[in-house]
Order: C-alpha cells, then structure tokens, then sequence
C-alpha cells in the first residue's frame, strides 16, 4: 500500500511538472503555426533595424537583406532537399495556359529563378531572358536547358535596378516575382498587344507564411495589382483570388493571378 502511494506521489509530481514545462510552450503557441522557409546553412538569424533607424543603418540593413536574399535564393532553388519540399518544379499553370495559342516572341522572366517558365517557354519556341540576383539558380537553370537542348539567355542583375527596355517584350513573366513597384516599367517594356503573366500570394496568405525580413513584394492586397496596373495604361484580361496550391510551398493558400495587355 505504502508502495502504491509513493507510485502515486511520483506519477502526480511526475505529471505537475511535464505541465509546468509544457505550459509555457503552450502559450508561445499560436493556434496555426506559419510556416517558414527551410534553414539555410550558415546564413545566421535576420539582421533586426534598430528602432528610429539612421538613414545609414536603414541603408546597411536593405544591403544585408539583398545579400540574405541572393544566399537563401541560391540555396533553395539548387539543393534537392529544399527543391523537393517548396518548389513546385513545373511551369507555372497560368502561365502555361496563357502562352497556349499564343505566337512565341520575345519573353522577359523577371525574378527567373532556377529556369521553369524560362524552360517550359523556350521549349515552346519563345527567345526568352531570365534575370535574377541568385547566380546559383541561374546556372542551374542554364544547366538544365542545355540538358534539354533550348537556348535561354540569363542576366545576373537586381529587377529593381536593370533596363526593362522599351517596346521590347511581348511576354513579361512575373512568377512569385512580385510586381508592386513595377507596373510602369511593365507598361513602357511591352510591345503593344504584348502581356504580362503574374502569380503571386494574397495578403491573406501571410496568416499562413512567415514575411522574411517584413518584405512584403510577394503579397499582394485584394485588387490592388489590377488598380496598380490599370493606372499604368495596361487592359486587365484576366484577375483571380483564388484558393489554390501555391507553386512555392505547395500548399493551398490565396494567391493572385493575373493577365493584363499593353494596348
Ligand atoms: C519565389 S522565387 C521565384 C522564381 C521564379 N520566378 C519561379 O516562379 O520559379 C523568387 C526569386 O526572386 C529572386 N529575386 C529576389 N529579389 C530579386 C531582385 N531584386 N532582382 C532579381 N531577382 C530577385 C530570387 O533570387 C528568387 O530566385
């Protein structure tokens, strides 16, 4: 008996303190946890920008930033285990759907990425450029096509600060490549009658996905791209806020999607 209750006594303490140590826990835990994306190696924890950051501390942070986002870019697009858990390795589906009929020309993959839709294009006949900081996923993706037997061009160059061109393109892709501050340069680098594809997240989405570094360039408010572009002179052929499965997570969140024309 004297056992019995000792057993008990260490099952009872043994349980007070697995609360105790699961109750903070439990608290940190928000009711649906975000998901991140995987863990670079060697790229330590995001800078933090001091509060009333100095001109020159906010310029230090953006630089640190763009280099974080050349490593982790570099990493994900070419290692096979992050490929396999975030990317969606065919061409994106509105795009594949949108250049079905149409004449291949002159295409722009802005943000291009390890190759998919600079691929899948180039394989349907278009003269395609890719451009992206992330110089790893850039030679993979020249890897690929040569494995492949297409010619795509690819430019190492930041979208923010390259030459979109005048009347040059009769594609632009815009592919999880975000798109805010880009709807004039869009406007005046199409050729008349030439189109932009873009795919990109809902704001709703940041329920779900961590925002690196508070860049918010992927997420977009409910219309707000077709306002930004419409401003811009271009025609809205088609717009969607669907639920659906998002190319870079595989999972089913709100994205938008549109299609809009340089008259
Ligand atoms: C989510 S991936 C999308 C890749 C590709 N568009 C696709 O759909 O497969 C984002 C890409 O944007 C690139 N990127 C981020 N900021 C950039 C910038 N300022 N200029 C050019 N590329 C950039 C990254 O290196 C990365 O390859």
């Amino acid at each position: 008996m004297k056992m019995l209750g000792r057993i008990a006594t260490i099952a009872a303490l043994w349980s007070l303190l697995g609360l105790l140590v699961a109750a903070p826990v439990l608290a940190q835990t928000p009711a649906t946890p975000k998901r991140s994306l995987p863990p670079i190696p060697g790229l330590g924890p995001d800078p933090v920008l001091p509060v009333n950051a100095t001109p020159a501390q906010q310029a230090e942070f953006k630089s640190l930033m763009a280099e974080r986002t050349r490593q982790r870019w570099n990493y994900i697009l070419t290692d096979s285990v992050a490929r396999a858990r975030v990317l969606n390795e065919k061409p994106n589906a509105l795009l594949v759907e949108t250049a079905k009929g149409r004449k291949p020309g002159t295409a722009l993959d802005a943000d291009m990425g390890e190759g998919r839709n600079a691929i899948y294009l180039a394989q349907q006949g278009w003269q395609v450029t890719g451009v992206d900081v992330a110089e790893k996923a850039l030679a993979y993706a020249q890897a690929r096509a040569k494995k492949l037997g297409v010619k795509i061009t690819t430019e190492v160059a930041d979208m923010a600060k390259y030459d979109w061109g005048t009347n040059k393109w009769d594609l632009i892709v815009l592919s999880y490549a975000g798109g805010r501050e880009y709807a004039d340069r869009v406007m005046k680098a199409l050729k008349p009658g030439g189109i932009v594809v873009l795919e990109a997240f809902h704001m709703d989405a940041t329920n779900r996905l961590q925002v690196v570094g508070g860049d918010y360039r992927v997420f977009f408010k409910t219309d707000e791209l077709p306002k930004l572009y419409t401003a811009a002179g271009l025609k809205i052929v088609r717009y969607e806020e669907p639920i659906g499965t998002a190319d870079f997570t595989k999972e089913n969140l709100r994205l938008v999607k549109m299609v809009a024309q340089k008259p």
